[in-house]
């Protein structure tokens, strides 16, 4: 289907200057980042060996009825079936471009971390979660060209947020915007799409994946509390309102939805009605979106009351 998304440009160049450290001092004792990293080293799976077979009856739709977030409205229902079923595969191949994206953005990040990364342990887990997100990608972008054929571009509010992480020359704010602000989402968005999916080798593949993310979490927020410990509460407040910008632009760009009003002419403003109807009717997906942001900035001290307040009400 055609794209009239305004991010449709191939190639963005990256133009950063990395603030970065080499240590020369090795240590013998070892942290839970260590034991993170050996963790890492003994999970690894590999993209090849999902059950490829089973990607795709396209006699079904990608996900269950009682999940689609359509259902319901009544230019949708109004579909025949098979149209509907086109419809909610197109949704659904938007959602997971942007995840794809946000993969790339997160491989892209984790390699300057390498670099950035104050010690040698910090280091060698941030290699770790390269070869993690090179995966990812890997997966989301076969899973898109078998199955759909193509990859959508990126929303317009995830392809600014990547830009912006890539480019961001502060490595606390390239981190907090990686390991809180994107994993956390990305997190419970794939834990939604996993409960969801009538795919097979969609749900392999996450159960896998949101492992790994995981740790990337725990590896986020144990770097993370140490080092925001040691700034002033200005400082901190700057970070923290900085993760809620985010979650505003992400979650009030809809970029989604008005793509897929777009393609089917419907009237965007009316789709986001029921959309919001349908957040009040079952509040729990988005409660459990904010939810695990909320738990993660708790955990390294970036819940600042301000941010607390904002985030209270962002969630209903
Ligand atoms: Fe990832
Ligand atoms: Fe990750």
């Amino acid at each position: 289907m055609p794209d009239n998304n305004k991010a449709s440009a191939t190639i963005t160049p990256i133009d950063t200057r990395l603030r970065g450290h080499i240590r020369w001092q090795y240590t013998e004792e070892k942290s839970r980042i260590h034991s993170l990293y050996e963790l890492a080293k003994n999970k690894v799976w590999k993209t090849s060996e999902a059950p490829w077979e089973t990607l795709v009856d396209k006699s079904l739709p990608p996900s269950r009825l009682q999940f689609e977030p359509l259902a319901g409205f009544a230019p949708f229902e109004s579909l025949s079936a098979s149209r509907k079923i086109a419809c909610s595969w197109y949704r659904h191949a938007l959602e997971i471009s942007d995840i794809l994206h946000g993969e790339q953005g997160a491989l892209l990040v984790s390699s300057q971390l390498v670099s950035c990364m104050p010690d040698v342990e910090a280091k060698l887990f941030a290699s770790s979660q390269v070869a993690d997100e090179a995966q990812h990608v890997e997966f989301f972008s076969r899973y898109l060209l078998e199955s759909i054929g193509t990859v959508y571009p990126p929303s317009d509010a995830v392809a600014d947020l990547i830009k912006a992480m890539v480019n961001d020359a502060r490595w606390d704010y390239k981190f907090i915007a990686c390991q809180i602000l994107i994993e956390s989402l990305a997190l419970a968005r794939l834990q939604d799409i996993r409960r969801a999916t009538l795919v097979p080798v969609l749900a392999y593949a996450i159960d896998f994946i949101s492992a790994d993310e995981a740790r990337h979490v725990k590896f986020g927020t144990d770097v993370l509390r140490r080092h925001l410990a040691t700034l002033s509460a200005s400082e901190l407040q700057a970070r923290s309102s900085f993760v809620v910008e985010n979650v505003v632009r992400l979650s009030s760009a809809m970029n989604i939805y008005t793509r897929v009003a777009e393609e089917f002419g419907w009237c965007t403003r009316a789709l986001r009605m029921h959309l919001r109807q349908n957040r009040i009717r079952q509040p729990q997906p988005r409660h459990d979106l904010f939810r695990q942001l909320t738990l993660n900035m708790k955990s390294v001290g970036l819940l600042t009351p301000e941010t607390r307040e904002r985030l209270g009400k962002l969630a209903r």
